[in-house]
């Protein structure tokens, strides 16, 4: 075999430091393949002197990143820097515009720049892979754009985030709060320093927005999407949902209808029965459902250096073998603006912890107003305590419109009998 794909990697850190490693290692594997040697012919990164996975010292070094895209012995180039704007971003519309493929692990920048530089990658007839974006090793983007491509899907939703879902699974058995749950993950590298991005959901709605953009087509576009968190979640919500017969779990979830696609992240009551409550720790699983597949369960590890290099080495492999087909499945041009429906309109079933002293009365207060709002009670529960003493007051409601839920939050917040905030959690009955 004489040909060979030539690769530049930008960013030499858990994702671009795997990449080099199984380009190295599986060399053999890989070139039978992908019927060419995919060489790893240049690398960047800040640090020169940093101890790299493998040695680097025959693979020609870049100090600035963007040279990658001016270097003509390279065909394809590997984006693991990170970052939605600077040099992430210059670097891949670089590389573009020379002609050279890219591969990007980087959900932050294709959430916001993706449908440019789709358009970019079109217009320069070379293909824009990200993979590695979304659920790191589970292959949830070609499984959309190629696998699933016979159906009209109409919903996915899942478990993209895996730091929350692991300080969810370590809430639950263990019975401690958020804070510390968050400082043991952090300590144990399985939350960053700065946990904002994972926790407060904006990982997750980025990730949401790219596979909303391959499986309805619609261009990515967190700004319409309703993306809440984990912080405020407490362990007592978790034991009533585990009273209730359910997980929680930070969901993502879209899906499409006639009146457009909803788009939403937030904590939810998952019924342990659904495959998507039994993914525990640090793991993704999303539910692909569609009108002849029906539906799918992917699950596998969303993060970490082997499995998200895995991704973004069988984007490379699928580049070499030819594939430059659209980053979303269609023409960038044809990625619609379709109107995103506002949450207040969303239908579901909730749950109510109301914090209230134990009085007569107090449920015909509470129930009046759900009554004024019009909505139905499913179950309620109350666990004995004496009179006069506080005690949550559980009710689960049957389905109604959100908009509803945050009247009647809000009407009984200012009962005299409620003495702490009342919580609200949605719950998905799939
Ligand atoms: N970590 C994961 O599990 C994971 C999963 C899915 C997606 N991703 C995405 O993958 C991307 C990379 O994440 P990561 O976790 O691998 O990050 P990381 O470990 O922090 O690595 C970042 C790398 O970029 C290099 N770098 C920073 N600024 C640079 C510059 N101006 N020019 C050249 N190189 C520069 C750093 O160089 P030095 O090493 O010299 O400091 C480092 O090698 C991000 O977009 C992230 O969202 C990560």
């Amino acid at each position: 075999m004489t040909n060979s794909v030539r690769i530049g990697v930008a960013g030499l850190g858990t994702v671009g430091g795997g990449v080099t490693e199984i380009l190295t290692r599986n060399a053999d594997l890989l070139a039978a393949r992908a019927g060419a040697r995919l060489e790893l012919a240049a690398v960047s990164a800040r640090d020169r002197t940093r101890a790299r996975p493998v040695d680097l010292s025959h693979v020609a070094w870049h100090g600035d990143a963007l040279a990658l895209a001016a270097d003509p012995a390279l065909d394809v180039i590997v984006e693991t820097i990170g970052g939605d704007d600077g040099i992430a971003r210059a670097l891949v519309e670089a590389a573009l515009k020379a002609g050279k493929s890219v591969v990007t692990a980087n959900k932050a920048l294709i959430a916001k720049h993706g449908a440019a530089l789709a358009a970019l990658a079109e217009d320069n007839g070379v293909a824009l892979r990200f993979e590695a974006a979304v659920a790191g090793g589970i292959p949830i983007i070609e499984a959309l754009r190629t696998n699933f491509a016979a159906n009209r899907i109409t919903r996915a939703y899942g478990i993209l985030n895996g730091t929350c879902n692991y300080i969810l699974s370590q809430m639950e058995e263990t019975g401690q709060g958020f804070d510390a749950v968050l400082a043991e993950a952090q300590k144990l590298g399985y939350a960053e320093a700065d946990p904002t991005f994972d926790v407060d959901g904006i990982d997750a709605g980025h990730k949401l927005a790219i596979l909303a953009a391959i499986a309805f087509g619609a261009k990515p576009d967190c700004s319409t999407m309703h993306v809440e968190g984990i912080r405020s979640l407490s362990a007592t919500e978790l034991k009533y949902a585990d009273e209730l017969g359910c997980r929680i779990k930070l969901l993502a979830f879209t899906s499409r209808t006639e009146e457009g696609i909803e788009l939403r992240v937030h904590p939810a009551m998952v019924p342990r029965t659904n495959p998507i409550a039994r993914i525990s720790g640090a793991l993704n699983g999303i539910t692909v459902e569609g009108d002849f597949v029906n539906r799918c369960v992917l699950e596998g590890p969303g993060a970490g250096a082997g499995p998200t290099a895995s991704a973004v080495v069988g984007d490379i492999l699928s580049i070499a073998r030819g594939d430059r087909s659209p980053a979303f499945g269609i023409p960038a041009v044809e990625l619609n603006g379709l109107p995103v429906i506002p949450m207040e309109r969303h239908r579901g079933a909730y749950y109510l912890r109301l914090p209230v002293i134990d009085q007569p009365g107090v449920l015909a207060d509470i129930g009046g107003i759900l009554r004024d709002e019009g909505v139905s009670i499913e179950s309620l529960l109350q666990h004995g305590r004496d009179p006069g003493e506080e005690v949550s007051v559980v009710i689960t409601t049957h389905d109604v419109e959100e908009g509803r839920m945050r009247r009647v939050l809000a009407r009984v917040a200012q009962l005299d009998t409620v003495v702490a905030p009342p919580v609200l959690v949605r719950i998905e009955q799939f």
